[in-house]
C-alpha cells in the first residue's frame, strides 16, 4: 500500500493507473474506520482495480461549535486496517495542502442542503460538496463508493455529480450496524456507558415505523408523533434534531407514506449527534 500526502504527487499516480487503462475507485473517508468504511472499502476492492482511500478530516464541513478539534483520529490504527483490505493508496493530506491560502471556490447543492442535517448544519454540505469535488479531481476516479447512513451527503454528491457532468459512477452501500441495530459511525465512541444503551433505540423506533406504514398509507405526521413519543420514552438523555419523511430523491417532505420515502432521524445524545434512516416502502 502506498501512502501518499503530496496531493500532486497523488494525481500524477492517478493520471498514470487511468492511462493503463486500471478502473479506479475512490472511497473517501474522514478516519477512525470501523466495519462502515471497511465494507465501502471491500466493495471497492472487488468491483474495481486500484482502491484509493482518502482520510482527511475535512474542517470547512464542520461549524466553529462543532467537534473538529475532538473528532477521533488514528492514523496508526488506519492504516493497518487499511493494508488489511486492500487498499492501493491511502491519501492523507493535512489541511494546508487541500485549502490554500485564500482558497475562496465554493461547491454548493443547495436545493438538497436546506432540510434535515442542513436546517442544523447550515454550512455542512458546502463543506462535504466542495472536498469531494476536489478529492474527485485528485483521485479521478471512476467509481466512487459512500455510505448510505449519510443519505443526504450521497444524494448531494449524485445531484453534483449530475449537475457538473463528473464521469463518475456514485455508489451508495448499505448502512452497516452493531448487533444491536445501532448503526455504526467514529462518533458513537463519544457516548458513555448509558447513552449507548439508549443509542439503539433509534434504529429499533426506525422499525417500528417500518411496522406501521407495512399495511396501511400511514400520514407522515402520525408517524413522526408515533416516533417522537418512542424516543422521548426509550431516549431519555436524548434531544431529538429532527424526524422527517422525505422524498428519498428530492429530499421534499412527503405527507402520506404512498410511495418509497425516507425516514431519516438526527438525535443529540450526550456530545454525539447520531444519524440514521431507513426506506420505508408503502403501497403504491
Ligand atoms: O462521510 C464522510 O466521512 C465525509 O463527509 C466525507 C465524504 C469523507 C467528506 O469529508
Amino acid at each position: 500500500m502506498k501512502i501518499i500526502r503530496d496531493v500532486h504527487k497523488l494525481q500524477q499516480v492517478c493520471l498514470d493507473l487511468r492511462s493503463q487503462g486500471l478502473k479506479i475507485a475512490l472511497v473517501p473517508t474522514m478516519g477512525c474506520f470501523h466495519e462502515g468504511h471497511l465494507s465501502l472499502m471491500r466493495w471497492a476492492r472487488q468491483n474495481c482495480d486500484q482502491l484509493i482511500v482518502s482520510l482527511f478530516v475535512n474542517p470547512t464541513q464542520f461549524a466553529p461549535h462543532e467537534d473538529l478539534a475532538a473528532y477521533p483520529r488514528d492514523l496508526e490504527r488506519d492504516k493497518d486496517l487499511a493494508q488489511k483490505e486492500g487498499v492501493d493508496i491511502l491519501f492523507t493530506p493535512g489541511t494546508e495542502d487541500l485549502y490554500l491560502p485564500g482558497h475562496s471556490t465554493w461547491v454548493e447543492v443547495p436545493d438538497l442542503a436546506r432540510n434535515l442535517c442542513g436546517a442544523s448544519r447550515p454550512t455542512h454540505f458546502r463543506g462535504v460538496a466542495t472536498i469531494v469535488c476536489k478529492l474527485f479531481n485528485l483521485t479521478l476516479p471512476h467509481v466512487a463508493v459512500f455510505g448510505q447512513k449519510d443519505w443526504q451527503q450521497l444524494t448531494i454528491i449524485k445531484r453534483m455529480v449530475r449537475d457538473l457532468n463528473l464521469p463518475i459512477d456514485v455508489v451508495g452501500r448499505p448502512i452497516v450496524r452493531e448487533p444491536d441495530g445501532l448503526a455504526m459511525s467514529s462518533r458513537n465512541t463519544y457516548l458513555s456507558l448509558t447513552e449507548r444503551k439508549q443509542a439503539c433505540f433509534i434504529y429499533k423506533g426506525l422499525l417500528m415505523a417500518q411496522t406501521m406504514v407495512k399495511d396501511t398509507h400511514e400520514q407522515a405526521e402520525t408517524i413522526k408523533r408515533a416516533l417522537k413519543e418512542f424516543y422521548q420514552k426509550n431516549i431519555p438523555a436524548g434531544r431529538i434534531d429532527y424526524i422527517e419523511l422525505v422524498h428519498p430523491e428530492q429530499l421534499t417532505p412527503v405527507s402520506l407514506i404512498d410511495q418509497p420515502t425516507l425516514l431519516a432521524v438526527a438525535i443529540f445524545l450526550g456530545k454525539a449527534r447520531l444519524i440514521d434512516n431507513i426506506l420505508l416502502r408503502g403501497k403504491g
